[in-house]
């Protein structure tokens, strides 16, 4: 799914329910939100660190999926402008972490594509968790394991 820019060998914890309803996504872009997600979460966690997806149904019938790390984190003033196109936290030019500063911004706007909402929760040094959240509209009742 997520390739980490460093190349190196990851463990990233997936926690899915059994009884996931079946999702009416596009199912490439959808993909693409989580491998966005993951990809930041394997980029910003130190090796030591951890990474868990997980996904649940919400009680409004909505599925959300979380992605949770343990790594740098984001300040809670500059998280909005981490989810701005081009925005990178750490801009100067000898930062440390590469990319376009796309990731986030992409995986919002196709949620948003989707009905759906993308929301952080970071803490500097502590960790990330993204949630996105799919409205019950485009969750199935009928289960997967049905
Ligand atoms: N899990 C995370 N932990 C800490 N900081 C993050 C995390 N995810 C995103 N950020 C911050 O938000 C900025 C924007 O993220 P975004 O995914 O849009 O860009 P990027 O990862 O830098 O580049 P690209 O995704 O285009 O390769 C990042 O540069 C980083 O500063
Ligand atoms: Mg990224």
């Amino acid at each position: 799914m997520a390739r980490a820019t460093t190349g190196e060998n990851r463990v990233v914890m997936v926690e899915m329910p059994p009884d996931l309803p079946i999702l009416h996504a596009d199912q490439r872009r959808f993909s693409q939100v989580l491998g966005n997600l993951i990809a930041n979460a394997i980029k910003f966690t130190p090796a030591e660190g951890r990474i868990a997806v997980s996904a649940f149904v919400r009680p409004d019938g909505g599925v959300s999926f979380a992605v949770a790390d343990t790594g740098i984190g984001m300040a809670e003033e500059t998280i909005a402008a981490a989810l701005e196109p081009f925005r990178q936290l750490d801009g100067s030019l000898a930062r440390k972490f590469e990319g376009a500063g796309l990731g986030l911004s992409i995986a919002r706007a196709l949620c948003e594509l989707h009905g759906g909402t993308l929301s952080i929760v970071s803490a500097v040094g502590t960790g990330t968790t993204v949630t996105v959240s799919l409205p019950a509209e485009r969750c199935e009742k009928a289960r997967l394991s049905a």
